[in-house]
């Protein structure tokens, strides 16, 4: 009974129907309690303590460690500029056409690199008006007589550092239409050799595709890049004019003035990190001291041919300012000894964004006034 009184003055009155002996273990469970309250004070200092040692050890780990550890490790820079692990489309086929619904084409393999091994995947496209010419004698020798015939000039394709030339199928449909078109992917990407791709390795390889190509045709050849493509054709050309080799014309698509530049505006870890002050200093300028350069400003001031770019407004993988950095540099170029450039901006109202530009229903007609404008810059400089 004293149990219960004692328990009525602490206001909590134990459930009535417990006899005495759960009452005695209802005071005595309070008592500890009480007890217990300063050592409680204590243990939420050391979990608040611990917590706040956990917090500056993981805000060190990721925005000090991690910034560090990209700054000094080419693996992880080369994950983030040619992404080569990024499988899309998924289960590729290189080798039925069937299943993409493309007749008249030719998957193939060509060594760029004897000493390495390095061989690339490479797609040969016809031009739509000898499709049907050729499609029932699709051997490899119809391919390259139709290649070596001086009717349709070449292209070779540049893809974007995601994917495969899988992924560029509609645009192909819009190229074939002048040319034949030439895709491969460069080395670490789908069926090329597994190689770690860098900046220079894959202009090399570019340039060997590039001698490959004439090798087996004196038709003009033409250069396309889409965003870190347009990058490596416009390099690919630049070195090509050390050895006074000219292509016939440039299409860049969506590029960007340097890879600074375009992971300074899109990158997988912009959001992140760069309120950082120490960001570019250990993100973005250690990548040009490790040849990722892509410094397009550079390259389009060695390019001695026509250039036309194409931008969307509303891309915002690589935004339209990048692209118009580019065009006014590329402006910079003696026009009588290096050719025009062109640009076509495209309005937000198409919504064409980064990927999507060979929905344009004027992209036929553009590409077909550059050919000419670039035919006619040939006839005049006598290449
Ligand atoms: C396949 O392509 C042809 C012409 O390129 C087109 O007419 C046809 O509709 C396409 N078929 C499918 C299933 O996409
Ligand atoms: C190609 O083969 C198809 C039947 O498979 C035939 O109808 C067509 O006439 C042939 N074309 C040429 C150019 O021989
Ligand atoms: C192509 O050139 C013609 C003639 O110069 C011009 O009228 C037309 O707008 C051009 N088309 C495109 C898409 O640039």
């Amino acid at each position: 009974m004293l149990y219960l009184q004692l328990a009525k003055m602490r206001g909590k009155v134990p459930n009535k129907n417990a006899g005495p002996q759960d009452t005695l273990l209802y005071y005595e469970s309070q008592s500890v309690k009480s007890k217990r309250r300063n050592c409680c004070c204590v243990c939420c200092l050391t979990v608040l303590i611990i917590t706040l040692v956990i917090a500056i050890l993981g805000f060190l780990l990721i925005f000090v460690g991690f910034p560090m550890l990209f700054k000094n490790s080419i693996q992880l820079q080369t994950s983030i500029v040619f992404p080569t692990e990024e499988l899309l489309p998924l289960r590729p086929e290189f080798g039925n056409f069937g299943k993409y619904n493309i007749s008249g084409s030719r998957n193939f393999y060509i060594t760029v690199d004897e000493d390495r091994h390095v061989v690339l995947g490479v797609w040969h496209l016809l031009p739509d008006a000898l499709v049907n010419r050729l499609s029932n004698k699709s051997d490899e020798c119809s391919y390259m007589q139709s290649l070596a015939d001086l009717d349709y000039p070449v292209l070779i394709h540049f893809h974007e550092n995601g994917g495969n030339r899988i992924k560029y199928i509609e645009m192909y449909k819009v190229l074939r239409q002048f040319f034949h078109v030439i895709a491969f992917d460069y080395r670490g990407y789908a069926d090329s050799s597994p190689v770690q791709p860098t900046e220079s390795d894959i202009v090399k390889d570019s340039i060997a595709l590039y001698k490959w190509v004439q090798s087996q045709t004196e038709a003009a050849i033409y250069l396309w890049g889409h965003g870190i493509g347009s990058a490596l054709s416009a390099h690919t050309a630049a070195r090509l004019h050390e050895e006074n080799i000219v292509p016939a014309g440039v299409f860049l698509e969506a590029p960007f003035p340097t890879i600074k530049e375009q992971l300074k505006a899109c990158s997988p870890f912009k959001s992140m990190f760069s309120w950082m002050p120490w960001y570019e200093v250990t993100m973005l300028e250690p990548l040009e001291t490790n040849g990722f350069s892509l410094n397009t400003n550079d390259y389009v001031l060695k390019v001695d041919c026509p250039i036309m770019i194409v931008h969307a407004k509303d891309d915002y993988t690589t935004p339209f300012s990048l692209g118009v950095k580019v065009l006014k540099n590329a402006q910079k170029r003696d026009p009588t000894l290096q050719g025009s450039v062109v640009f076509h901006q495209l309005s937000h109202k198409f919504g064409f964004g980064h990927d999507y530009i060979y929905k344009w229903d004027d992209l036929s007609e553009a590409i077909k006034n550059h050919t000419e404008v670039c035919e006619r810059f040939q006839v005049k400089m006598h290449y």
